[in-house]
């Protein structure tokens, strides 16, 4: 897939078919998160990958808001360490949504979808993935092949219109959008 059509595909799924991801794909995936840029380098990650269902119900119970976790084939945990300082904080988050998000795209590039979860019972996705006092785990991304039907460029996509989003030069500064941006390909 073209990089355009990965980044166009891609949304949040959260119905999965009931069907694996293949070795190979998980592994370019994490591949793709090991590679995100990170502040200094410092690539304070950890991706902790569960496919077993049994292990998958279980965490899908730690946020109201990770029921999509029970179905999907793999999910991969986000893991860092804990901050106290803001700074510190603010930057590990910016660098885990670096990685999720080359994970993500990676991830559409060969058709498997993927969507967010945040997590909230810390003691329960610590009891379950095993990682260490002084780590938390920051985000879930479960994946699968989305059960809707197969991820394809979006159009139309659910945002704020670009003229409103994008300030050249200075706040409030125009430019028409070139035509690809304006009416793009897809459904
Ligand atoms: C930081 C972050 C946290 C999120 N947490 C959750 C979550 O806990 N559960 C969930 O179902 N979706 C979660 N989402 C998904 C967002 O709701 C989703 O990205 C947004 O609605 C856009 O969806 P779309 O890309 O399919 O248009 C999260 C997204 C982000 C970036």
């Amino acid at each position: 897939m073209e990089t355009w059509d990965a980044i166009r595909s891609r949304r949040d799924v959260r119905q999965f078919e009931d069907r694996p991801i293949p070795q190979e794909d998980l592994d370019l995936i994490l591949e793709a998160g090991r590679r995100a840029p990170s502040s200094g380098n410092q690539q304070r990650w950890d991706f902790v990958v569960v496919t077993d269902r049994a292990q998958l119900q279980e965490l899908s119970r730690v946020w109201r808001g990770a029921q999509h976790v029970a179905a999907s084939a793999a999910t991969v945990a986000l893991v860092a360490p804990s901050f106290e300082a803001p700074k510190e904080r603010e930057s590990v988050a910016y660098d885990l949504g670096q990685g999720s998000m080359s994970m993500m795209i990676m991830a559409a590039d060969r058709g498997v979808g993927s969507g967010h979860s945040a997590v909230a019972d810390q003691d329960l996705a610590r009891k379950i993935l095993g990682f260490p006092e002084d780590r938390f785990c920051a985000f879930l991304i479960p994946m699968g092949y989305p059960a809707d039907g197969p991820l394809r460029p979006r159009r139309r996509p659910n945002r704020r219109p670009i003229e409103e989003v994008v300030h050249w030069g200075h706040w409030g500064g125009k430019r028409v959008p070139t035509q690809e941006v304006l009416s793009p390909g897809g459904r």
